[in-house]
């Protein structure tokens, strides 16, 4: 199996199909391609169906790409067959380094040598995880967010050892099968999203910890401020509007001197046994009994209504 141009692919390797690998399969699938899964789970295909069931209604209705269908996924018995019989692997085996290096080797050793492989690692560097590799110049980082087959964003980067083409052709990829890609030159751990996210996760630990605020007040914050903005504006852009005709630079020079005051507190709080409870207990409240399958449903469908409100903005065209 040589490496066909990006657009030109049909036939996607899954290696890991749990929460992610699976989220993936559903978006290929519905981008009308073919996808070969390998994973060990005993009720691995038993699992996919279910999540299939909650969320091919949702991609129906964001539209499917011709040929889409959930009959398109095969279980093969071994990473080998999937690794050997696809066009393009993407990984999303458990977050283990040592375990991530012996995968990446098993997928680099059964694939044709220019078959391109994909990690879904959430922060692990590609320049750790393709040591093992007979030819690292060919994997790459694609990092997704949960759920794969609704959120638009893939972080895409290379290790020391990848070729600079196995990141054009990644990312050409990614965007011709309906994702928006950012691709970093850096490798940054945590990526871009993960370290912004991990500031804010950081921050509400410490806010809970210190009984300043609950997660129920944390979480209508977001919702109901920052988080509707975020959807059509990234924070930069926030700043600048709302710097009115002096834009960004009228809002740093009025509330740079506040970047000073201790707002932020940079280490990460103790983990302890009361912070835990305080946390799951308000997730639980929150939860009110309804299931994990209702609740994922529920996000699922206001994500639909989020990307088709997008894909109206100027910036939207294709992100859906
Ligand atoms: N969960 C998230 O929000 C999220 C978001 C972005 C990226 N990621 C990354 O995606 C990857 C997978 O995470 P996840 O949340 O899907 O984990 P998960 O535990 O849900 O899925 C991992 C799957 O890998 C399978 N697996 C284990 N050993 C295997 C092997 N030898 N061959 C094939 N499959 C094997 C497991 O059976 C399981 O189904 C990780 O690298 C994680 O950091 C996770």
């Amino acid at each position: 199996m040589t490496r066909p141009a990006p657009e030109a692919v049909t036939t996607v390797g899954i290696v890991g199909c749990g929460v992610i690998g699976g989220g993936w399969a559903l978006h290929f699938l519905a981008q009308g391609l073919k996808v070969l899964a390998a994973d060990p789970h005993p009720r691995a295909a038993e699992r996919f169906a279910a999540m299939a069931k909650t969320a091919w209604p949702q991609l129906e209705r964001l539209g499917l790409k011709p040929g889409a269908s959930l009959n398109n996924i095969e279980f093969l018995d071994s990473i080998e067959a999937v690794a050997s019989r696809s066009h393009v692997i993407q990984e999303s085996t458990p977050e283990n380094l040592e375990s991530k290096v012996a995968m990446l080797a098993r997928i680099d050793a059964a694939a044709a040598q220019d078959t391109v492989i994909l990690s879904s690692t959430s922060g692990l560097r590609m320049t750790d995880m393709q040591t093992g590799c007979r030819f690292p110049g060919r994997t790459v980082v694609g990092h997704p967010w949960n759920p794969p087959y609704l959120i638009p964003l893939v972080e895409v980067v290379g290790g020391q050892q990848t070729d600079s083409d196995a990141v054009d052709w990644a990312e050409r990829f990614y965007v011709a099968f309906g994702k928006k890609v950012v691709r970093m030159e850096r490798e940054v751990p945590g990526f871009i999203a993960t370290r912004l996210q991990e500031a804010l996760w950081r921050e509400m630990l410490h806010m809970i910890d210190a009984g300043e605020a609950t997660p129920e007040q944390i979480d209508d914050a977001i919702r109901f401020g920052p988080g509707l903005r975020w959807a059509i504006l990234g924070p930069s852009m926030i700043y600048h509007l709302a710097g009115g005709e002096g834009g960004m630079a009228y809002v740093l020079e009025q509330f740079g001197p506040s970047l000073k005051w201790p707002w932020t507190r940079l280490e990460a709080p103790e983990l302890t046994d009361t912070l835990r409870d305080q946390l799951v207990r308000g997730c639980e409240r929150m939860s009110a009994g309804r299931s994990l399958a209702e609740m994922t449903a529920e996000r699922d469908h206001y994500l639909v209504e989020l990307l088709a409100l997008l894909s109206r903005s100027r910036d939207g065209e294709g992100n859906t």
